[in-house]
């Protein structure tokens, strides 16, 4: 059964593009993906489609995510929640190349495929290819009765609601939600204590404030977006959990803008990309205040030592950084989900000043339903 939306969730609302709007609307999006589902008695969280009981539940060995895109970049975060909190090996791959390599699929992994529309068809031909060969794949999606909802053993729905825009935002805010309730949930049923369980649980009910609190901020975004607007090119690093968020917000800015961007890992900018760093090669940090934070200081030292432009975004302000966006501090596990939203509105203020077409940029379609 398909489930339609309302028809005022493609209202604009006085906002001047989908994308701005559908980034406002991410406070109330998170707080509908956990609405319902928090078990506080037992610090973990019920989700009522997963089809996986809790002997399942025990006996996953790997997970695997696929998606592509966005989707993709949200499964990284996934799969890293999932190693945290649950001790479970995971790691995420494009679905695309994930068929071609005539992957070994083992009956003890967990295949979880990430998408909003549920209809892309490199994912769809994953899952599909999975079920042929006997694998369970659990769908994590937004579009209710989509193909690969349908096609999934069980899954997620993240509770997004309707996005417009080709670009994605709020969906992926509820997917990096969405794992953390599944890492949760996994890890309740294994080592996870009530404790952690009741910290993650405490973390999670934060974010939608949080969300408006980084929003409240999108004067400075702004502004920085106008002084950085100028680049040709520009370096998006992180370490560990702020490197798929590097990764987001640098494809989010190649997609609206058309300024072209590569994302590292931080650690990785002296076996080759710091060869780039220049005044006119401005880097975008991600700078968590977690246990690698004097190293990602000293990535930014490194920089700064060849006149790089750094703008942060940090827990404090980096004295290093030209510029630092400060966002709110949650649990470490769950830092990721907002360390990206502020780049959203860099993504969208850059693409602003630059007249782009931010709705429907140019060669891209919403959903790319063929191969
Ligand atoms: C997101 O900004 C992109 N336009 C794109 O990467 C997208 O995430 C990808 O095509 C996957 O789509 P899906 O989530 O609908 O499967």
């Amino acid at each position: 059964t398909t489930v339609e939306w309302e028809a005022e969730s493609y209202d604009m609302g006085g906002h001047d593009t989908y994308m701005h709007k559908e980034i406002h609307e991410q406070a109330d999006a998170v707080d509908r993906a956990l609405r319902g589902r928090i078990d506080d008695r037992f610090s973990t969280v019920h989700l009522g489609g997963l089809n996986l009981d809790a002997r399942d539940a025990r006996a996953v060995r790997r997970v695997k995510i696929l998606g592509c895109g966005t989707s993709y970049h949200a499964g990284q975060i996934g799969a890293q929640m999932i190693e945290e909190l649950a001790r479970i090996p995971a790691d995420a791959e494009p679905a695309s190349e994930f068929r071609y390599r005539n992957p070994v699929v083992d009956p003890d992994t967990l295949y979880i495929a990430v998408s909003q529309s549920g209809e892309t068809y490199d994912v769809l031909a994953a899952v599909q290819e999975l079920k042929r060969k006997g694998a369970r794949v659990l769908g994590l999606v937004n579009v209710v009765g989509s193909a690969i909802a349908r096609e999934t053993d069980g899954g997620i729905y993240v509770h997004a609601g309707p996005e417009v825009c080709v670009v994605s935002t709020k969906c992926f805010t509820n997917m990096v939600v969405s794992f953390g309730l599944l890492a949760l949930h996994l890890g309740r049923t294994r080592d996870l204590s009530v404790a952690d369980g009741k910290r993650i649980i405490e973390g999670l009910r934060k974010l939608p404030g949080q969300i408006e609190e980084i929003l409240a901020n999108e004067e400075q975004i702004e502004k920085l977006a106008g002084e950085y607007a100028d680049a040709k090119s520009m370096m998006f690093i992180g370490r560990v959990r702020g490197y798929p968020v590097a990764r987001e917000a640098s494809l989010k800015l190649k997609e609206v803008s058309y300024i072209h961007a590569e994302a590292y890992p931080a650690s990785e900018l002296k076996h080759g990309p710091l060869a780039l760093i220049e005044p006119a090669m401005p880097t975008v940090a991600i700078v968590p205040d977690d246990e690698l934070l004097e190293k990602n200081r000293a990535a930014l030292e490194e920089i700064k030592a060849r006149s790089g432009r750094i703008l942060a975004v940090a827990h404090q302000e980096q004295e290093k950084a030209d510029h630092t966006i400060v966002v709110p501090k949650n649990e470490d596990e769950l830092d990721p989900i907002l360390m990206g939203i502020p780049l959203q509105l860099f993504a969208y203020y850059t693409a602003k000043a630059m007249g782009r077409d931010i709705d429907k940029p140019r060669n891209l379609a919403k959903s790319v339903t063929v191969e």
